[in-house]
């Protein structure tokens, strides 16, 4: 059957105490409401609707462009209700599947399962066993181990609160007999709310198959309420993260002290220090290592390529066997090719370095072009900006810059050139010579310091 899934996103969130909507508070660096899209899409829907409420136009705003499409819920009477304003848009031979906004760690395979319990007379609910289950709707089932009721909290009676199996709020049925419960729902209970869960009594009552499946891990379907528990799901989050990448071969030091917040694709034998963190898309390869206390962001980075400590590294193409850092910072848009040495202390921004090209402490390359084989002295600085506009930097292959260069851009190092120490080079310098643009050191003769005045009296 066709596939409609139903994002319920409507709800206050008032315990985040947070002006950002709570399906906008970030897990893992993305929106709570960003990873459930994502886990949706998985399933290959024919459509995925969202109902919001608080916040809407802000949390529309931010999914500008996502493949769903939006509903509107003014005003929050239940999850019953909140379905109730998608229905219309679900043709009535879809199945309907139903996720929460807060709850970000769904995983594609459970929801497959409860897919699959799902039918033409069959409605599937998600539970989960709790050793703590306050605050759930519990699920009941008879004698036979047949379930014929979800009850609220509010509304159980102490033996019902005894049951440890709660419904985690997912749930998968067929279209049309769902529109039919719905339209059956009443408020009559503890809350005056329309509940969802009510549809599993009436489903029963038309003589349904209800199936409820029990999730095999807790963290899939833990809710988010408030700050402690986006936290405790970031911790979560962050031991699947490093769980798969220890099981694909990545050595890491201490599997709670790396944080990714996108995606990471890596080779063989990678080994990954304490405290990393790792933002967006990054590609690591075979044999690369991470020191202590680094921050990748959108970055690819070649075989046998050693960063250590501190670094910041950003929107940047690293080659093969390159040395990158302590304490170098890339800002966005630089390449290096292979065998590259960036050392302490070292910025680059918006430039490219030719093959074995080494700029080893206290150097700024900002929209420069290195060749291969150069060596960038201690303290140079390329001087890119005027003020008003920014200008390239070229420096030929072989070039040696001795230390403490300022190059005023645009300016052009030629091939072999070497720059003698603590030149000013506002002009191009030739290949293959020498330039020294410096004051002439002099000794003065007979000069002599000057004495302090005695005293007057
Ligand atoms: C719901 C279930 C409960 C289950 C629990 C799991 C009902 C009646 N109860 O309880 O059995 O154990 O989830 O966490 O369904 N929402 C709307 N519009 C509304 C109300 C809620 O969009 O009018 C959305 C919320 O944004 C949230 C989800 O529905 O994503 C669940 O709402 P919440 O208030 O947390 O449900 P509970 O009452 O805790
Ligand atoms: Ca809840």
């Amino acid at each position: 059957m066709p596939l409609s899934v139903v994002i319920l996103a409507a709800g206050q969130g008032k315990r985040m105490q947070s002006d950002l909507p709570k399906v906008m508070q970030p897990l893992a660096g993305r929106p709570l409401l960003a990873h459930v899209i994502a886990c949706a899409r998985e399933l290959d829907p024919d459509g995925i609707h969202v109902v919001y409420g608080h916040g809407g136009e802000r949390v529309r705003e931010a999914f500008a462009g996502a493949p769903v499409q939006w509903v509107l819920q003014a005003e929050q009477h239940g999850t019953g209700h909140a379905l109730m304003q998608a229905a219309p848009g679900i043709p009535d031979d879809h199945t309907v599947l139903v996720l929460y906004g807060d709850v970000p760690l769904n995983r594609p395979e459970t929801l497959r399962s409860l897919l699959a319990a799902a039918g033409e007379r069959q409605l599937a609910v998600l539970s989960v066993r709790l050793a703590e289950p306050t605050g759930y709707g519990r699920v009941l089932r008879d004698n036979a181990g047949n379930v014929y009721r979800i009850v609220e909290q509010k509304d159980a009676t102490r033996k019902e609160l005894a049951v440890d199996e709660v419904n985690t709020g997912l749930m998968a049925a067929p279209a049309s007999a769902l529109k039919g419960w719905l339209g059956r729902l009443s408020n009559d209970n503890a809350q005056g709310e329309y509940y969802l869960t009510d549809v599993v009594a009436l489903a029963v009552r038309d003589g349904f198959a209800v199936e409820a499946v029990i999730a095999p891990t807790v963290a899939e379907v833990l809710g988010v309420n408030d700050k402690l528990q986006l936290a405790q799901l970031e911790t979560e989050h962050r031991q699947l993260v490093a769980e798969a990448m220890m099981r694909a071969g990545v050595t890491l030091v201490d599997p709670a002290r790396i944080d990714v917040r996108g995606r990471i694709e890596h080779g063989r034998d990678v080994f990954i220090d304490a405290n990393v963190l790792f933002e967006g898309e990054v590609k690591l390869g075979d044999r690369v290592r991470i020191g202590p206390n680094v921050v990748v962001r959108n970055c690819e980075i070649g075989a046998d390529t050693v960063i250590h400590p501190n670094c910041v590294l950003e929107q940047s193409v690293i080659g093969k066997d390159c040395s990158i850092g302590p304490f170098a910072r890339m800002r966005p848009n630089n390449r290096l090719a292979d065998g590259v040495h960036i050392g302490n202390w070292v910025e680059l921004k918006n430039s490219q370095v030719g093959e074995g090209s080494k700029a080893n402490h206290l150097t700024y390359l900002g929209d420069t072009t290195v060749g291969s084989k150069v060596n960038v002295g201690a303290g140079t600085v390329t001087c890119n900006y005027d003020g008003a506009n920014k200008h390239r930097t070229l420096i030929g292959d072989g070039a040696f810059i001795g230390s403490g260069a300022m190059l005023v851009a645009p300016v052009t190092i030629g091939e072999r050139a070497t720059i003698g120490a603590g030149s000013t080079i506002t002009k191009d310098a030739a290949a293959g010579k020498l330039t020294i643009a410096r004051s002439r050191q002099l000794t003065v003769e007979g000069w002599q310091r000057p004495v302090k005045k005695p005293p007057t009296a």
